[in-house]
C-alpha cells in the first residue's frame, strides 16, 4: 500500500482515511498524522437497532483505511465495520485496510471447553468475506494465536504495541525505575516491554480463570517490591478484577505507589472503583477505546505503520 500521488509537485498519500462511527476522533487523528482530511461516513441507527451507513464515493481507486474499534457493543461495531469494508470494495477501493485498534473476540482464541465457538476465527473469516486485505490491531490479546489463525485467512494482520507509549506516560509521572508487572504469566511480554522503557525490574503474578464461572484466582508471589513504585500493565481492563487483584498484591508486599495501565479500557461499571479501592494511585489507558482514562493516543503509532505498509 502507501502509494504516493504528486499534486502540483506536492506528494500526498494515495490513501483515504474513513473513521467509522466507533472511532470518529481516533480516525480523524490518524488522518491528521498523515496530513490528510478524514472522509466522514454518514451513519444513523434505525429504531430497531440496525445501522445505516453511507461511505464517501471518493474511496473509488484509493487505498481505503477504515478506522473502527470494537467496543463498547462489539457485535454492532463489527457489523458496521463489515458493512464499511464491503461497501468500500463495491465502490472500487484499490485496497481495504481495517484498522481495528481494539479487536473484540480475541480472548476466545481456542476451544477451552468442547463445543465452544472459536470467536477469533469467526471474526477473521467475516473480515475476509467482506473484502478486508489488511487488518491493523493494537496489542492483540494473544499475538501467537492471531498469527496462527492468520494463516487460514486471506487477511494480512499487523499487530502493533502501545505498551512503550503507556510506559513513557507513567515514566513522566514519577514511575521511572518502577517495577513492571503483568497480572498473568501469558502476558509477561507486556511487562518486559514496559520494563525496557521504565528501566526497572519486571515480573508477573499467576492468574487462572474458572472456565465455567469466570472466577479469577491469582497466585501472588513475593516480588521484593517493598518501598518500590510499581505499575500493572495489562492489555484489557474489563471488570477491573484482574488489575485490582494485582494492585492489591503489590500493595500487600509494601510497594509504594502503584499505577494501573492498560491498552484497551473496556471499564465495565464498577471497574474504576475496584482498582482505586485496591490502592492504585493512577489509572491510564490508550484511546483504542474511548474512555475517560484514555490519556495516551495510538494515532501516531497507527499512522506511522500505515506509512510503512
Ligand atoms: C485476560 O486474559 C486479559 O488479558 C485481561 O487480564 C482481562 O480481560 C481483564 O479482565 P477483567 O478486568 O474483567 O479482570
Amino acid at each position: 500500500m502507501a502509494r504516493f500521488l504528486s499534486i502540483q509537485g506536492v506528494f500526498k498519500y494515495a490513501m483515504i482515511v474513513v473513521p467509522g462511527p466507533a472511532s470518529k476522533e481516533l480516525g480523524e487523528a490518524v488522518a491528521a498524522e498523515l496530513g490528510l482530511a478524514a472522509e466522514p461516513v454518514e451513519h444513523r441507527l434505525f429504531p430497531d437497532g440496525e445501522s445505516y451507513l453511507r461511505l464517501p464515493p471518493a474511496v473509488k481507486g484509493e487505498d481505503a483505511v477504515l478506522v473502527q474499534t470494537m467496543a463498547p457493543d462489539p457485535d454492532r461495531k463489527m457489523m458496521q465495520l463489515l458493512m464499511m469494508a464491503r461497501t468500500a470494495r463495491d465502490l472500487g477501493a484499490a485496497s481495504v485496510t481495517a484498522c481495528v485498534p481494539y479487536l473484540a473476540y480475541m480472548r476466545q482464541d481456542k476451544r477451552f471447553l468442547d463445543g465452544e465457538a472459536l470467536s477469533l476465527d469467526v471474526v477473521l473469516g467475516l473480515m475476509e468475506a467482506a473484502g478486508v486485505d489488511d487488518l491493523i490491531v493494537v496489542d492483540a490479546h494473544n499475538a501467537s494465536s492471531l498469527r496462527k489463525m492468520e494463516a487460514d485467512h486471506r487477511v494480512k494482520v499487523h499487530n502493533l504495541s502501545a505498551i512503550p507509549l503507556l510506559a513513557e506516560y507513567v515514566k513522566e509521572r514519577g514511575y521511572g525505575g518502577a517495577y513492571s508487572l503483568s497480572p498473568d504469566a501469558g502476558a509477561i511480554r507486556l511487562a518486559e516491554a514496559a520494563g525496557r522503557v521504565l528501566g526497572g525490574r519486571h515480573g508477573y503474578f499467576e492468574k487462572s480463570r474458572d472456565r465455567k464461572t469466570g472466577e479469577i484466582t491469582m497466585k501472588v508471589k513475593d516480588l521484593d517490591v517493598d518501598g518500590v513504585n510499581a505499575v500493572v500493565f495489562d492489555d484489557i481492563i474489563s471488570s477491573g478484577g484482574t488489575t485490582a487483584r494485582a494492585v492489591e498484591g503489590l500493595k500487600r508486599q509494601g510497594a509504594a505507589n502503584v499505577a494501573a495501565a492498560c491498552v484497551h479500557a473496556l471499564f465495565m461499571p464498577g471497574a474504576e472503583e475496584r482498582i482505586n479501592a485496591a490502592g492504585a494511585g493512577l489509572i491510564v489507558s490508550t484511546d483504542t477505546v474511548e474512555s475517560s482514562h484514555a490519556k495516551v493516543t495510538v494515532a501516531g503509532l497507527i499512522a506511522d505503520h500505515l506509512k510503512k505498509l
